[in-house]
């Protein structure tokens, strides 16, 4: 099975159980990371790539006009649920592959992926992808998993990403595969000065990063100019 295939497989089958995951998983820093990254974007009208049930989407949708995409429909479909409970009337749904987007050059004020690039099975097209449909002038901001600077910190932390998480993560979901998955996907991903490099052969300029919550998380901004 291709990543693609398998990767969109993986969120259909935990999907109903992934915003409640992520809370406890991440001890509801979750929502700090996500909000940080959001206010990096300028407003206007706000592309959110593998959105999945579309957290990012919701707290884009407090400044801007918000554009969830995702290939996975049972994701997007709890996105669009969660959008209507909510009465949220700038947001809205519809499902796109990160690698291959259906939207015009220079269509979006800012675009913004959280926890998803590294899912993507060619990260460098997503980038591009992202960087085709931003409007000169505006920002790609991407959220991702990191490996913490301090050494102390990233053993004691080591311990519980990959072993005691994917042992939570199976009891809750039922499913072991997706939350093995999820430790040995971050210890993959390009480090920071990688990531950065990428960035810029994607077209993107004067990026800066952020390290949250000791490095767990990264938020990487760039602008297209
Ligand atoms: C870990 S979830 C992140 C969801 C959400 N952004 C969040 O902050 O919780 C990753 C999402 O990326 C989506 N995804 C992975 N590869 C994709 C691709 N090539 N195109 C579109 N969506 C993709 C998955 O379906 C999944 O919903």
């Amino acid at each position: 099975m291709q990543k693609k295939e398998y990767i969109q497989k993986m969120f259909a089958g935990i999907s109903h159980r992934y915003d409640f995951l992520n809370s406890l998983l991440s001890l509801r820093r979750d929502r700090y990371w996500r909000r940080f990254a959001a206010e990096k974007l300028q407003s206007g009208l706000i592309l959110d790539v593998c959105s999945g049930t579309g957290d990012v989407a919701i707290e884009v949708s407090k400044r801007s006009h918000a554009v969830a995409s995702d290939f996975c429909l049972e994701m997007l479909k709890l996105c669009e649920m969660k959008i209507k409970k909510s009465n949220i009337t700038n947001a809205c749904c519809i499902q796109n592959d990160a690698e291959n987007l259906s939207f015009k050059d220079n269509s979006f004020n800012g675009a913004i992926v959280a926890f998803g690039i590294r899912n993507v099975a060619d990260i460098k097209k997503a980038l591009s992808e992202m960087h085709r449909v931003v409007r000169k002038g505006g920002r790609v901001v991407v959220l991702e998993f990191s490996q913490p600077q301090n050494r102390v910190f990233r053993s004691m932390y080591h311990i519980y990403f990959q072993k005691m998480l994917p042992a939570i993560g199976s009891l809750v979901s039922k499913k072991s595969g997706p939350y093995s998955y999820l430790p040995s996907s971050v210890m993959a991903f390009p480090k920071r000065e990688e990531f950065i490099e990428l960035m810029k052969s994607s077209g993107m300029k004067e990026i800066q990063y952020y390290d949250l919550t000791f490095g767990i998380v990264t938020v990487y901004v760039g602008s297209k100019l």
